[in-house]
């Protein structure tokens, strides 16, 4: 009988997961929740809340769900691996104990630092008395956080002592991110290009996806202020000293200390690096595949996506390695998992957002989608929504353009190409994805 596998969330991410599970040929049947437009073209949307575990164990048991892929951290923050895996529910996708690495950026510095991890320097502060002294003594620039989950929002890069000030009493004092701002780092800013390494592990073994690259700002030439993300590319051609210098300083010793913590971990462990001229260094983590990472990342796998997932829920991932061939045509030597991905393909996503994001943004806009798609471009929704049968905008990343080709160049001209096609009133979107700074410089 086919698999029921359920995909939790409703962003550009589980659009992504479901196409590309639609395509295992094991053909699952699939559902999404809530699921977008986007979702609905290969799954069964259901009305589910992720944040309430009940509503998802219950739906899981009744209907038989054999794997759970959570997408986004809010839920996996809240435990819902938890809960599944309590009602013998296969999850991909770590309990709260894991999700805390990315729900809790003390805590994530404090694994960091025991683990002997490059990471910035920096301090905690939950007055903003303490914080506004400390800054005193602080050369600038310097980076404010929220501790907490705050979609990306809670960052705040600072080249002004008033910036830097205002951050802090946007989250200590106005309590803009509420629960997750009462508690900030105040940490050294670092230098270079960002790259964006996903972990596979099921707490033994692990693997890495190819690397790629999130284009964090707003504006082209990595100006204006951050966001969930605006596009990405993958694989980012590095050197192989470097790719095996992460593995070694970073991502080894990172779960060797979640071993030595009894913190168990099935799913996606995302670093977040910074590669500074004093070699990378980890910006942050996430519990999740990344976001407009996955779109990127996941057209280059060479095996079936649904075998990976299941095999890492089920705590089998050596296993499914050790059947991946021994070669990997194009990839580092030494990079672990390097089989999983085809490092001869190249991927881009280009988000078109809503004016105004991540601001205020315009809502309930028409949205043509282009004629056609073809093997090498689709389009994958993200903040859409169905209003009387007629598509609309909803969220602030409306929708991500993918190509994919055999070099960065033609996939990049496939993604802007069917771009062309989309059309709603405020769409915004960066020419520079993938362009000549995203391939040198972040
Ligand atoms: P985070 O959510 O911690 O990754 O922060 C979001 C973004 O803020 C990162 O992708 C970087 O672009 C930027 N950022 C975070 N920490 C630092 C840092 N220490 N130095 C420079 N930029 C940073
Ligand atoms: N693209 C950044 C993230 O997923 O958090």
């Amino acid at each position: 009988m086919a698999m029921k596998v359920l995909v939790v969330g409703a962003g550009g991410r589980e659009h992504a997961l479901v196409r590309q599970l639609a395509a295992s040929f094991r053909e699952p049947v699939l559902y999404a929740a809530p699921g977008n437009p986007g979702t609905a073209r290969h799954a069964v949307n259901v009305d589910l809340d992720p944040l309430k575990p009940e509503q998802v164990v219950a739906f899981c048991l009744q209907e038989e769900i054999e794997l759970v892929i959570i997408g986004p951290e809010d839920p996996l923050i809240a435990g819902l691996a938890d809960h599944l895996h309590r009602a013998g529910v296969a999850v991909f996708g770590p309990g709260a104990m894991g999700a805390r690495l990315e729900g809790d950026k003390e805590f994530a510095k404090e694994v960091l630092v025991a683990a002997g991890v490059p990471t910035a320097h920096y301090h905690a502060f939950s007055s903003v008395d303490q914080a506004l002294k400390h800054l005193d003594k602080t050369d600038l620039p310097v980076v404010v956080k929220a501790c907490g989950a705050a979609q990306g929002k809670g960052v705040a890069v600072c080249d002004s002592r008033e910036e830097a000030e205002a951050h802090i009493r946007l989250c200590l004092e106005r309590q803009r991110f509420g629960q997750s701002g009462l508690r900030i780092l105040v940490e050294d800013c670092l230098f270079g290009p960002e790259l964006s390494v996903l972990i596979v592990t099921d707490g033994q073994d692990y693997a890495l996806l190819a690397p790629s690259r999130d284009h964090k700002r707003i504006g082209e030439g990595d100006t204006g202020p951050n966001t969930g993300g605006m596009g990405a590319f993958a694989p980012v051609a590095l050197d192989e000293d470097l790719l095996l210098e992460i593995d070694a300083r970073i991502v080894l010793p990172v779960l060797a200390e979640l071993r030595r913590r009894d913190i168990p971990y099935r799913g996606v462990l995302y670093a977040g690096l910074m590669l500074t001229d004093h070699g990378p260094s980890v910006l942050e983590f996430n519990c999740r595949f990344g976001d407009p990472e996955t779109q990127v990342v996941l057209p280059l796998l060479t095996g079936d996506l649904l075998d990976l997932c299941h095999a890492t829920a089920g705590g089998n991932l050596g296993a499914y390695l050790q059947g991946l061939p021994a070669e990997a045509p194009g990839a580092p030597e030494g990079w672990p998992g390097a089989a999983l991905s085809d490092w001869r393909r190249h991927a881009v996503v280009v988000v078109g957002a809503a004016d105004g994001y991540p601001g205020r943004y315009l809502k309930d806009r028409a949205v043509e989608l282009p004629a056609t798609e073809a093997r090498d471009r689709w389009i994958i929704h993200a903040g859409t929504a169905l209003k009387d049968g007629n598509l609309v905008t909803g969220g602030g990343r409306v929708l991500g353009s993918v190509g994919v080709g055999d070099t960065l160049a033609a996939a990049r001209a496939a993604a802007y190409a069917l771009l062309d096609g989309v059309h709603f009133e405020g769409l915004t979107f960066r020419r520079d994805i993938a362009g000549k700074g995203g391939m040198q410089h972040g």
